[in-house]
């Protein structure tokens, strides 16, 4: 993973976004949707791991396989949309760590300040991917990523649904080591922030609320 930015422009990934930007779709139908997604984008941000072999026995023959090398990965939801694109990656990464970061916006400030943070130990020798379904502003993500470093993580990669180009300048100013997959890069912001066209409040529209 070597760009800053990897949009998946895979058929099965558009069209499901697709169906996910619609404002009639769902709950239930955004949630299936998003899981199956995030599998399809987990096949992409997973892409060039450390690989290794190990000698294994086939029905016929011996043989070095092909397998992963080193500690498992560590998957870091960011509060709380975040967890929405955690479950499908998990069914396809089942023995990844998994860590949350909690972030709320200072009102007078407009800083993220930080309410929760738990993550795996050992960080610094694991790949870290971070997920949040909205690259938006940036600074949550940036935030997050901040803190993810001070707790030692190195190798880091940050995963979204949907990106704006003003949240992708963000990260790329703050932290130009880490790679970022989105689904889709739309046009802007709007002045709150959210992202246009967009799918409105992604935790509102998985999770049910308003
Ligand atoms: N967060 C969201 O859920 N949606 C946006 O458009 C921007 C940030």
């Amino acid at each position: 993973m070597t760009d800053h930015l990897t949009i998946v422009s895979h058929p099965l990934v558009q069209h499901k976004l697709s169906l996910m930007r619609e404002k009639d779709t769902s709950t239930a139908v955004f949630r299936q949707l998003l899981r199956e997604i995030s599998q399809l984008l987990a096949y992409e941000v997973t892409d060039n791991l450390p690989m290794a072999t190990k000698r294994i026995e086939t029905p016929l023959m011996e043989m070095d396989a092909p397998v992963l090398a080193g500690r498992k990965l560590a998957l870091i939801s960011i509060l709380r949309a975040g967890n929405g694109l955690l479950d499908g990656m998990l069914e396809l990464i089942p023995s990844a760590r998994v860590g949350f970061v909690g972030l709320y916006r200072d009102e007078e400030t407009l800083q993220p300040v930080q309410y929760y943070f738990k993550v795996p130990d050992h960080l610094e020798d694991r790949l870290v991917i971070v997920v949040d379904p909205m690259l938006a502003t940036g600074n949550s993500s940036s935030a997050a990523i901040d803190l993810l470093k001070k707790a030692g993580a190195t190798d880091i990669r940050f995963l979204c649904l949907l990106a704006a180009p003003e949240g992708v300048e963000t990260m790329k100013k703050n932290h130009p080591d880490v790679p970022i997959v989105t689904a889709a890069l739309d046009d802007r912001l709007n002045d709150v922030g959210y992202i246009l066209p967009g799918l409105g409040d992604a935790g509102d529209r998985m999770f049910g609320t308003k």
